[in-house]
Parts: structure tokens; C-alpha cells; sequence
């Protein structure tokens, strides 16, 4: 794991939304397509309001969520919503998205026909990933009823209930997030960065994130 300290939120970013859009641009000059995975939450509207805007041929990336919360996509809390609103616009509005939502009351009914788009867009060329201060990451979290499935499993999705998150969840599986060609984790606050160096030493089980952090890149600033 690396870590990139920035002296403000701001800065952070906007140098990542760079180093996104240039890795993307990096896959497209070797791969007829390239796929991005970002997380929903509150911390990334930034990176997607600053790279939505960027140059490069959005007609042949793919864009999906981390992680999916199961409620209708005009809810505040879709993520879905959000990526409508602040990436799939502007130059971005060209891309392809890739649903991790469907219809459906429950994310179980949904599973197999996400799934199998998903996994015509894989290995990932991109990977964002946001984390909570439970040390979860994408919907992967510690009490999950399907924490050993998410952490092992070959299938690209699983559908989870985990006392932390207040409706049901649908999460890329962790062998999905590391088959990504490259890897990011984005954080800010004290609570985060103590929270990230607990998990570095606990088990994936106790501490999800530790999952994914070999090979990754983790940006973090104070505010
Ligand atoms: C979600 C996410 C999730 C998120 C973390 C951090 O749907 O909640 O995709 O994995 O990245 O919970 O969320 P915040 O950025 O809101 O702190």
C-alpha cells in the first residue's frame, strides 16, 4: 500500500480525477474499451464533478459502482442517482454505465443478469474505492451476513445485510476489486486515516478493507 497525504480535500480531488482520466486514457491507447468503478457516499462528488469534464473518448469507457444501496434510483441515497448527477454528465455523458440496480424489491431477483454484464467488463482498468470508519469498503461490511462470501467468492457481485447499512446492499466481490489494473482508496479525516492504520494489522473478516489494500493507493487529506 502506498499513501499519498495532500495538504487539503480540495487539491486531493482534483490530482486524483487527473491521475483517473490519465490512467483511463493509459487504457484506451492499449484496450478497445476501459472500465472505471467508483464508490457512492458522500466523498467523491468532487472527482466526478471535476473529471466529467475531461478529454478523453468516453464513448468506450465503462463506468460502475463499487457498491449499490437497494433502494429506487430516484432515492437521495442511490448511488446511482449520484453518478447520473455528478460523473455520466458533461464530456462523461458518453460512456457507457453499467448498472448494479435493477427493479426489483430485492437485490437477490437482480443478481445473475447484473452480474453477467458486469462480467463482460472485467478485470477493472480503474478502481476508486471509498471506506467507512467501520472499515468497510465498497458494501463489503465487518457483521455482514455474507462477509465470507463477499471476501472469497469468484462471482463478481454479492447481495448483503450488514448492521451498518440501513437498507440492502449490493457490493463487487473482493476478487473483482483486486483483479483491478490499478487501484485506488480515497479518504479524508482523522477518523479515517486511524481507522485505515487499525485495519492494516486486523483481518480481512474484522477489517474489510484490509482486503484490498496490497497494491493499492491511498489518498488521504485532513479536510
Ligand atoms: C456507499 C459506498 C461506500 C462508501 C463508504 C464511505 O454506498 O456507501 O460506496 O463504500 O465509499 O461508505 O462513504 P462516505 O464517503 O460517505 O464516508
Amino acid at each position: 500500500m502506498e499513501l499519498i497525504e495532500y495538504p487539503d480535500a480540495e487539491m486531493m480531488m482534483m490530482d486524483l480525477a487527473d491521475r483517473l482520466a490519465s490512467e483511463l486514457r493509459t487504457s484506451l491507447s492499449q484496450n478497445p474499451f476501459a472500465s472505471l468503478a467508483v464508490p457512492g457516499g458522500t466523498t467523491p462528488g468532487p472527482i466526478f464533478d471535476s473529471l466529467c469534464d475531461t478529454h478523453l473518448d468516453w464513448s468506450r469507457v465503462r463506468v460502475m459502482l463499487t457498491d449499490e444501496r437497494w433502494v429506487p434510483e430516484d432515492h437521495p441515497r442511490s448511488n446511482t442517482r449520484l453518478l447520473r448527477q455528478r460523473l455520466l454528465t458533461g464530456r462523461a455523458a458518453d460512456a457507457v454505465y453499467v448498472p448494479l440496480y435493477a427493479d426489483a424489491p430485492e437485490p437477490e431477483a437482480a443478481l445473475d443478469r447484473l452480474g453477467a454484464t458486469v462480467t463482460e467488463n472485467l478485470p477493472l482498468s480503474v478502481l476508486l474505492l471509498g471506506m467507512g470508519a467501520d472499515m468497510h469498503t465498497a458494501s463489503i461490511f465487518p457483521g455482514a451476513d455474507r462477509l465470507d462470501e463477499a471476501l472469497t467468492t469468484e462471482a463478481p457481485l454479492v447481495a448483503m445485510r450488514a448492521p451498518g447499512a440501513p437498507e440492502p446492499r449490493i457490493t463487487l466481490s473482493a476478487a473483482v476489486l483486486n483483479g483491478a489494473m490499478s487501484r485506488h482508496l480515497v479518504i479524508t479525516g482523522s477518523e479515517k486515516r486511524e481507522a485505515l492504520e487499525r485495519a492494516r494489522s486486523l483481518p480481512p473478516h474484522e477489517a474489510p478493507v484490509a482486503a484490498i489494500l496490497r497494491g493499492t493507493t491511498v489518498h488521504w487529506a485532513e479536510s
